[in-house]
């Protein structure tokens, strides 16, 4: 198995943030996934699910224990289809997500276009059910198979899923595929230029050519908290290397040599200027890992690992 210490994570993230995981897996089989947990166990390690490192802000000095990154190149990257007609699918976690939507387009299958230009795996999609618009991939996954750390798998049916905004209770399991349900049809022509539209919008209200990590706190309540820290007057507002964005107030663009501690202290200007104008408490999208409580400050009651 491929299994290294002191791997760099920034280049795996896409806020190329962050400093050194201590030991980083990279298992291509079931087997090699089983072996990574026994050595964690065996060493006392702590273990950390990454995707595509598309929701995630690493701290300066690293993480201890264990990564694991299902490899992209591996069956844990496959889809196959269950339906003839294309309407079921179990997908790899290591799948990215454009590629789902992708063949669910070419066999005319609709109803994941607002999932167009999200970044990352469908294990990272799953774990924080990545969406927008009302819609979130959890609407889909039918069943999902996921990894204990005695090396047993495990089949969850869709009555022991759990999906919310943001959120769902595959994180902190280690998903190792997705079945999912398409019922819907159109013409694979139709879907494809959905796709290709919602990226369009994506790419003109979204800062998506720059290092980020998506939106940096979750929506308080119906309102936007890009609007709520647009009002409150961050864009532009710059900590070092790290970038309120203009585009959208919620994503925190790398300018160039950010410090994951740049991104705190932005962030948490951020919240105080929501707090202070609108008293709405924002908490944090991003997943934080290798950060104390204290380093979190007031950002602390958000969920990190
Ligand atoms: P990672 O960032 O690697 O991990 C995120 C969480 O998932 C971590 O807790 C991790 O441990 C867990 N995880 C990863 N893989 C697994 C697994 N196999 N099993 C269990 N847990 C796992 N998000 C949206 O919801 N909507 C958007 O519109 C959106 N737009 C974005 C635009 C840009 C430009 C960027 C950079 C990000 C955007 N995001 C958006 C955020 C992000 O892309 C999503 O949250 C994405 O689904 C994360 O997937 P990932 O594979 O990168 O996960
Ligand atoms: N707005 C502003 N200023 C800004 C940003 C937004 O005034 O700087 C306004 C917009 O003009 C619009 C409203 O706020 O009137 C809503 O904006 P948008 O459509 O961008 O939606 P959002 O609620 O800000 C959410 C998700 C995004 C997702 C979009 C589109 C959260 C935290 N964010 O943003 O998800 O892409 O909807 O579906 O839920 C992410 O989670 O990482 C993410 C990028």
């Amino acid at each position: 198995m491929d299994l290294r210490r002191d791997v760099q994570l920034a280049p795996l993230t896409t806020f190329r943030i962050g400093g050194a995981a201590a030991w980083l897996a990279e298992p291509a089989t079931p087997a090699e996934l089983a072996e990574a947990f026994a050595f964690a166990k065996r060493e006392g390690l702590a273990v950390r699910l990454l995707g595509g490192g598309s929701n995630l802000l690493v701290a300066d000095k690293g993480v201890a224990g264990l990564v694991v990154r299902l490899s992209p190149q591996s069956e844990f990257a496959t889809l196959e289809r269950l339906a003839a007609d294309g309407s079921a699918w179990r997908v790899g976690a290591a799948v990215p997500l454009a590629r789902l939507l992708r063949v669910a387009a070419e066999n005319g299958r609709c109803g994941l276009e607002k999932l167009a230009g999200i970044p990352g795996t469908v294990g990272g999609a799953a774990a924080m059910n990545a969406g927008g618009d009302g819609i979130g991939i959890g609407d889909v996954v039918v069943r999902a198979a996921v990894m204990d750390p005695d090396g047993a798998e495990r089949i969850l049916d869709r009555s022991s899923l759990a999906f919310g905004y943001r959120h769902s209770n595959l994180d902190g399991l280690t998903v190792v595929w997705l079945e999912v349900a398409l019922p819907d049809r159109d013409d694979p022509a139709a879907i494809l230029a959905r796709i290709s539209e919602r990226r369009a919008r994506k790419a003109a209200t979204q800062p998506i050519a720059l290092a980020s990590a998506g939106c940096v706190f979750k929506n308080p309540d119906a309102r936007s908290a890009g609007m709520l820290i647009d009002q409150a007057g961050c864009k532009g507002l710059r900590t070092g290397g790290a970038e309120v964005s203009d585009l959208h107030a919620n994503f925190v663009v790398n300018r160039g040599g950010a410090s994951a501690r740049d991104v705190l202290a932005l962030a948490e200007r951020m919240r105080a200027a929501v707090y202070g104008r609108f008293g709405a408490n924002l908490e944090l999208e991003l997943k934080t890992w290798g950060f104390d409580d204290e380093e979190l400050g007031p950002l602390t009651g958000s969920d990190h690992g």
